[in-house]
Order: C-alpha cells, then structure tokens, then sequence
C-alpha cells in the first residue's frame, strides 16, 4: 500500500456515503477501463440571466500575475496554470474578501479531456468549460452560478456561440449548477479500454436538437500535455 493512501475498502466506503451504490459499481468499471462523462450544451445566442451569490464576490478572468492564488486553491500548481493560459484558454475566477475561492476554465480549439484520457475537438466559437472548483467552506453559496452567469456574458461579448461540457454522472452537486446556468444535458460520452489511448464512443440523446460543433478523439500515440 502507498503510504498515505487510505485502504481501498475505506475509499470504497467514502464514495459508498458520496455517490451511493452507483458510484462504487461506476468506480469498480472505471478502473477496468469504463468511463463515462454526460455531455452537457448550452447556446450563447441566448440570454444569460443575473445571478446573485449569496456572499460579496469580485468575478474576473485570472492573469499570469495570478498563479499563487490559483496554486493556493490547490487545483494545479503555477506550472499548469501558466501552460493552460499560453494554450489561449481562460480560467475565471470568484474572490471573496480578496481571496481566490472559485475557479473554472474554458478551452477554446482543443482540450484534453483527462478523465477519458481523449481530445476534444471545438469548432469556431465553442468554449469547452472544465475543471470548475469551489473552496469546500464556499459551496452552495451561488459562487459557480454567478461566476457563470460573468462569463458566459464575456463569452457573449467575444462573440462565442455555444459552451459544452462533460460532467461525471456520480457527482451529485456538479449538476445544479450547470442547469442553473442554463446547460441541457445533449448525450453520454464514454471511454472504453485499460490503456492510455481507450475508444471513445459518443452518444447523444434523441432530443437533442442542436447542430454538433464538437468532436472527440482518440488520443494519438504522443504523449498527452
Ligand atoms: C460543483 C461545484 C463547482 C459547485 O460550486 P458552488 O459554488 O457550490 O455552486 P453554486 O453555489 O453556484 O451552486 C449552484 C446551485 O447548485 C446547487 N448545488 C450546489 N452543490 C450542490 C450539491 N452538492 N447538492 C445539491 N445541490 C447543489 C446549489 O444549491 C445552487 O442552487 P441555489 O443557488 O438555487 O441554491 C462545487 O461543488 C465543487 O467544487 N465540487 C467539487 C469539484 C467538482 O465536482 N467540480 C465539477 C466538475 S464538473
């Protein structure tokens, strides 16, 4: 056993009071290589309401300048942070009392999709947003929403047409605020294979109208960023 690593019947035991019996069957195929992600779309042609955070909050797009902050949310160091905004992607952020409690970005043209170890690939004006993250003390406090609510504004602004993202199904709170900013779940996403290049498979539901302005890739043989 790895030092530090709690038993797999205790971790099993977590995810059991998580996620429920779901996310302990899910957990057990993703590491026999089955992953899935729900594919979740929204159009920027439409308008975004305001949202009210519950706390006093500044939202704006993090700079180089910030990288202590987001390392200090413990979300990736300053290297990651750094080689993510010289990829053009933009992580957002919410501050509270000065303090960097939320963050997310949106990819534009590419991403790396780390969970289903695959790309995807965006058409022009497609934000792919990933990895949103709020301080544990902060949760419920409409920091996701309203941050959403800045940036899809933004987004708007550049003249973006639509925003996708991938949600891991057995996360109970990673829905809410993705519908609350107006997302609709569109399909299924899933990863099947052991190894680092596993076959991607997309799925979309019968009512989901819209025009598909993405698409995701096996990984190729060189080495993922
Ligand atoms: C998902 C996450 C980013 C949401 O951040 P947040 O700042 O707490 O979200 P908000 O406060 O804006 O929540 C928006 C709505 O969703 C609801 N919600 C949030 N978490 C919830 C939960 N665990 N269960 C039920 N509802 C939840 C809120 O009540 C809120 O609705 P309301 O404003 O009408 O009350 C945060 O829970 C988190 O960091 N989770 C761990 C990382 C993660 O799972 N990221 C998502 C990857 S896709």
């Amino acid at each position: 056993m790895v030092e530090g690593k709690a038993p797999m019947w205790a971790r099993m035991l977590r995810v059991y009071r998580e996620k429920g019996p779901g996310g302990v069957w899910f957990g057990g195929l993703s590491l026999v290589g089955y992953r899935r992600l729900v594919l979740m779309e929204r159009r920027l042609d439409e308008p975004v309401p305001e949202i009210s955070p519950r706390v006093e909050v500044e939202i704006r797009p993090l700079g180089r300048e910030d990288a202590a902050a987001f390392a200090a949310l413990g979300q990736g160091d300053a290297g990651v942070f750094r080689d993510r905004l010289a990829r053009g992607h933009e992580c957002w952020g919410a501050w509270c009392s000065g303090s960097l409690r939320h963050v997310s970005w949106v990819a534009f043209g590419e991403a790396w999709v780390e969970y289903l170890r695959c790309r995807v690939l965006l058409d022009d004006g497609v934000g792919y947003s990933y990895r949103a993250f709020t301080h544990p003390e902060y949760r419920q406090l409409g920091l996701a929403t309203a941050r959403g609510a800045v940036f899809m504004k933004a987004l708007q602004k550049q003249g973006r047409t639509a925003l996708l993202a991938a949600i891991l199904p057995d996360n109970p709170g990673a829905f809410a605020p993705w519908l609350k900013m107006g997302l609709r779940r569109i399909g299924v996403v899933r990863a099947i294979g052991a190894g680092p290049r596993p076959r991607i498979f997309v799925r979309l539901d019968r009512a989901a109208a819209a025009p598909v302005r993405w698409r995701f890739e096996r990984a190729g043989w060189e080495a993922p960023p």
